[in-house]
């Protein structure tokens, strides 16, 4: 199975972003936090920086919306040439038609919902989306521990797809490191966040070659 490193660059310094984003050469996509101070109690940036970045990054850009109202705002993302276009069930109005609009612009769609949300109602819906994002730390900051106990959304998930027969990327993001990332895997995900294990923990390619072989090992 693959499986995908995409470091967050929430963790990364802001006022370097083009070199920062030169440290993580060797990973997949690139995960962009955009946070509106209303959706969760943080704010970062928004669709011009998401612009600018793609400018300075050959990788794809992997945007997740912590915001209000994504059915307003979410397709903007898409335009500005995101790769992937992930919004809250919590927040959408209408998840399916904004996936579908989103694929329309062509991004994938993802779907993600936060630690104490269900996934049960979501699972008749995966043929709508690409990729499913279970978040492992409540959303708005980085450097939060694991939650152990969203691991069963995984393996709900993984059977949904594997009945359905879907090609949907399974997401992780939150408190992923060395350790953690094993217990994902094996839990079923085969994309994983990672934002201080990857920008705090000195060589950002060491330790994305560290998260591969660890999750690479697990994985099924
Ligand atoms: C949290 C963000 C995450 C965050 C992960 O709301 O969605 O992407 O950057 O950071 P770590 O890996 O430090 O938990
Ligand atoms: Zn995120």
């Amino acid at each position: 199975m693959t499986v995908r490193i995409n470091p967050s660059i929430l963790t990364a310094d802001f006022a370097n972003l083009e070199r920062e984003l030169g440290r993580i050469a060797t990973a997949d996509l690139v995960h962009v936090d955009v946070m509106d101070n209303h959706f969760v109690p943080n704010l970062t940036f928004g669709q011009r920086m998401v612009e600018s970045l793609q400018r300075v990054t050959p990788l794809p850009l992997d945007v997740h919306l912590m915001i209000d109202d994504p059915d307003r705002w979410a397709p903007g993302y898409a335009e500005a040439g995101a790769y992937s276009v992930t919004f809250h069930a919590e927040a959408a109005t209408d998840a399916v038609d904004l996936a579908r609009r989103l694929r329309d612009i062509g991004a994938r769609a993802g779907l993600a919902v936060k630690p104490g949300t269900r996934i049960e109602p979501y699972l008749d819906l995966l043929p709508e989306f690409d990729q499913v994002l279970v978040m492992t730390v409540e959303p708005g900051f980085g450097g939060q521990s694991f939650i152990r106990s969203t691991m069963p959304k995984l393996g709900l998930l993984r059977e949904a797809v594997t009945r359905q027969g879907l090609d949907i990327w399974l997401q992780v993001d939150g408190g992923i490191n060395e350790e953690t990332i094993v217990t994902a895997a094996e839990a079923g995900a085969d994309t994983f966040v990672a934002g201080s294990s990857v920008f705090n923990g000195g060589d950002a390619a060491v330790q994305i070659a560290a998260l591969r072989a660890a999750a690479s090992a697990h994985a099924h």
